[in-house]
């Protein structure tokens, strides 16, 4: 989604990040499923993921969000929107903006939550870029997070292994620098793909019952197989052809920042479009897949290790349940990180 009728542009102008302490290591795993260390890390690229123990997605949110602040220096007053995607909400109403507003003092902001699963990041950025790019915000906080132990079924091996918690947050503003910024976003959703990753009840066409949740229907569902193989095609298919549009080679992007869901899939897209492992930003292996949180853990953690940098031309792209998925092509804009 070219911005067409305006000249302002959104830049990334802060990150922040939080994840919890506790850690769930693969050899945890091989203590309660049947599995082990070797299986995982070759099907998955994952050796460990966080569980928040006390506390709920909107913590985290605001965890980041607050982290964000330490290092910017913007003030939660400041800000006019806040973006959460997730699919793990405190609760189905009131949003969790409303309650991470509250918790971190953002009295004059507005805010709702954006449900893309694994695409929501995206989903979410594009959408607080085009309140920039319309004038209607100076100042949009877009966080993703998610608590995937809330919905995820720990008896599963299919499954647990796979997801973690965490949460990571952005700024955008409206850039002063034309180069610098959101160029374009190619996104897309495919409800025929609706029964291959999904949780069965607790929505209005399932109420929770006793029976839905003798039967685990509240956990997450997953044909892992058919899922693999349309991420895969999905992600290289947008990534490419927003390389092809903008005429971008392999050699110009800095980075691809791929939503870290499984190695396998990460490397296939990589490969697809040409892109050196150096050139993707990677921390599965320490976190898992974190649903809306994976995007701008990446982008916090490979800035403040200094290594992406002003000038960097970035390719952001995901795969979810839906299906959602989609590119984003950006340019860095933040110079120097210290704390
Ligand atoms: N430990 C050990 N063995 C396991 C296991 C585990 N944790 N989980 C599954 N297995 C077994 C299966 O039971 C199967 O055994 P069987 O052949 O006796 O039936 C075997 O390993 C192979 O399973 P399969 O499902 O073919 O493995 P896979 O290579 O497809 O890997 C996933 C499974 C889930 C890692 C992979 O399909 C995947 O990553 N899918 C996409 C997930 C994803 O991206 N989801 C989020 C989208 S955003």
């Amino acid at each position: 989604m070219q911005n067409q009728n305006s000249n302002i542009k959104a830049a990334i102008t802060g990150v922040g990040m939080y994840a919890p302490e506790k850690i769930m290591d693969n050899k945890y795993f091989e203590s309660i499923i049947d599995t082990n260390d070797e299986w995982i890390k070759t099907r998955t690229g994952i050796s460990e993921r966080r569980l928040m123990e006390n506390g709920a997605t909107s913590d985290m949110a605001a965890e980041a969000a607050k982290d964000l602040f330490k290092t910017t220096g913007v003030k939660p007053e400041e800000i006019d929107v806040i973006i959460i995607a997730t699919v793990t909400p405190d609760m189905f109403f009131p949003a969790t903006a409303c309650l991470v507003q509250e918790n971190i003092g953002a009295v004059n902001a507005w805010g709702y939550d954006l449900s893309a699963a694994c695409s929501g990041f995206l989903f979410a950025l594009q959408s607080g870029a085009s309140l920039i790019e319309s004038g209607n915000a100076k100042k949009v906080l877009v966080i993703g997070s998610d608590k995937m132990s809330s919905i995820t079924d720990y008896t599963d091996r299919n499954t647990c292994i796979l997801f973690g918690d965490a949460a990571s947050a952005v700024l955008l503003e409206p850039s002063e620098d034309d180069s610098i910024g959101i160029h374009d976003s190619i996104l897309r959703v495919d409800g025929s793909g609706q029964d291959s990753l999904y949780m069965k009840a607790g929505g209005s066409l399932n109420p929770a019952t006793e029976e839905t949740v003798k039967n685990k229907l509240h956990y997450i569902y997953q044909d892992g197989k058919a899922v693999f193989k349309v991420a895969v095609k999905g992600m290289a298919d947008v990534s490419v052809e927003m390389m092809e549009k903008h005429n971008l080679s392999s050699d110009e992007i800095a980075y691809l920042v791929p939503h870290q869901a499984n190695l396998r899939i990460i490397d296939a897209t990589a490969k697809r479009m040409g892109i050196d492992p150096e050139q993707v930003m990677i921390n599965i292996d320490r976190y898992g897949n974190t649903t809306a949180a994976t995007i701008p853990l990446c982008l916090t953690e490979y800035y403040r290790d200094g290594k992406v940098k002003k000038g960097d031309n970035l390719i952001l792209a995901a795969f979810g349940a839906g299906f959602t998925w989609g590119s984003m092509y950006l340019t860095w804009g933040m110079d120097k990180w210290e704390k």
